[in-house]
């Protein structure tokens, strides 16, 4: 059995408490809905006894800015998988009570921001603009991916860096951002706070955690007597526990299978639909808690992950149509997430960054076309070298031989350097009176 746990088991419920309005209620349902999908589906690409810390939230903030740009069946698909709200006014005032509900968050450290990055190149349309500033609380920053893309990469992973306050590093790696990049959609969460009832370090000692049914680790085991919310689900068989932060809203719920080895099980019949995590019924009840200190770190790829939910065609240049953004065709080429988590004693640091990259869908359509149909430089070099250099106005050969002459040129100048200075062949000449021997 792994350890598993996931952002979605303390974010969730706190967001569903303030539920009040209903579009607020119908994108928390969504996103809530999203969340088991996402995190199993990233559990089965994962593999049996690998972690997994996903956070939906994150990618959800992300991807709803995706969306708004989104037209025909790549925004159908996106509000199917995201279970997003049909009706657009719902969705908008959902997503702009959401930020609200978050931004507010006394008593613990919640900070969330959206940035996009867009190509000094790249005209984004003016509705789409209000969208994702006044909706979605996202700035828009200028940036020159065309002639700097690696310096606009790390100018980025800087920004995810500042506002995940150092906890995730590297977001974008190399080649995740080209020239072609016309956007990149980013947003960043960080988490902390302190339990409302801390557990005491002189009572966290090495105790046996099972990897498995009978393999067995030493981990560090933190320990608390309490009265605390906890719950026996036994369509799921597994009890649950609820540790609260101060802000009495925000709490990591724990979900523990009775079997040693039961959370892949457990995890098929949340597949399956067998109990709706959202309806676990807490009462307060004195319990003698064991857990172990954690961190987690992980590297989620969205877009694996989203095309095995059914979100495909944001990827397929054939298909992706995010009219809604901007005139250029746009394709989303990269999708990733990464988290960080740390549980101990005092309470819980929690950070996530997701982004989007989306590029011209041109630049891997079509090769760049090089037309050399007019005068021309040309420079011979060798290992550094320059062994001719000249200049081509006219064409100086017959036209049937154009092209194989070409060819000739280089591999006969090259045997001409080496041991036949003299060549006697003809086209050697004929282009060599074109050129200056340096
Ligand atoms: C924040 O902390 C204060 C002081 O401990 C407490 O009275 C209040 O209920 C807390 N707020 C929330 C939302 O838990």
């Amino acid at each position: 059995m792994a350890f598993t746990t996931g952002l979605l088991i303390f974010l969730v419920p706190f967001i569903a408490t303030m539920a009040s309005s209903e579009p607020l209620a119908a994108v928390v349902k969504g996103v809530n809905d999203f969340t088991l999908d996402f995190y199993l589906t990233t559990a089965e690409k994962n593999g049996p006894g690998k972690n997994v810390l996903v956070s939906p939230l994150s990618a959800a903030l992300v991807t709803a800015m995706v969306h708004a740009g989104a037209k025909g069946v790549t925004a159908n698909e996106i509000t199917k998988g995201l279970r997003f709200p049909e009706d657009k006014a719902t969705l908008e005032d959902g997503f702009r009570a959401l930020h609200g509900v978050l931004a507010n968050t006394p008593n613990v450290t919640l900070e969330i921001a959206n940035r996009i990055y867009l190509d000094k190149t790249t005209k984004m349309k003016p509705d789409y603009t209000k969208t994702v500033t006044e909706v979605h609380k996202s700035d828009v920053e200028s940036a020159d991916f065309m002639h700097n893309h690696e310096s606009e990469r790390q100018t980025i992973n800087n920004w995810v860096l500042k506002k995940t306050h150092d906890k995730i590093k590297d977001l974008l790696s190399p080649g995740m951002v080209t020239p072609a990049t016309s956007m990149v959609l980013v947003n960043a969460v960080y988490f902390f706070g302190k339990w409302k009832e801390p557990f005491d370090r002189e009572q966290t000692y090495d105790q046996d955690f099972f990897v498995s049914k009978s393999k067995t680790v030493k981990v560090p085991m933190m320990h608390l007597t309490k009265t605390l919310r906890y719950a026996e689900i036994p369509q799921l068989k597994a009890k649950a526990v609820e540790l609260c932060y101060a802000n009495k809203d925000v709490c990591l719920q724990i979900i523990l299978p009775d079997a040693k080895d039961g959370l892949e099980k457990m995890q098929k019949q949340l597949r399956e639909g067998a109990f709706d995590l959202s309806n676990i019924e807490f009462y307060p009840t004195k319990v003698q808690l064991s857990m172990p200190k954690f961190k987690l770190e992980e590297t989620i790829n969205i877009k694996d992950v989203y095309q095995k939910m059914g979100m495909k065609a944001m990827f397929q240049p054939g298909d992706a149509d995010f009219s809604g953004i901007s005139e250029e065709k746009l394709v989303v080429s990269e999708a990733i997430q990464k988290t960080f988590m740390d549980v101990n004693e005092e309470g819980t640091e929690a950070a996530a960054a997701t982004a989007c990259v989306a590029r011209r869908k041109r630049c891997v359509e079509e090769p760049l076309e090089i037309f050399v149909d007019h005068p021309f430089l040309f420079r011979l070099v060798h290992s550094n070298s320059l062994i001719f250099i000249g200049s081509h106005f006219e064409p100086t050969v017959p036209s049937e031989d154009c092209a194989p002459v070409e060819d000739d040129v280089e591999e006969q100048v090259d045997s001409h350097l080496n041991d036949n200075p003299q060549s006697d062949d003809d086209r050697i000449h004929h282009k060599r009176s074109h050129c200056e021997m340096l």
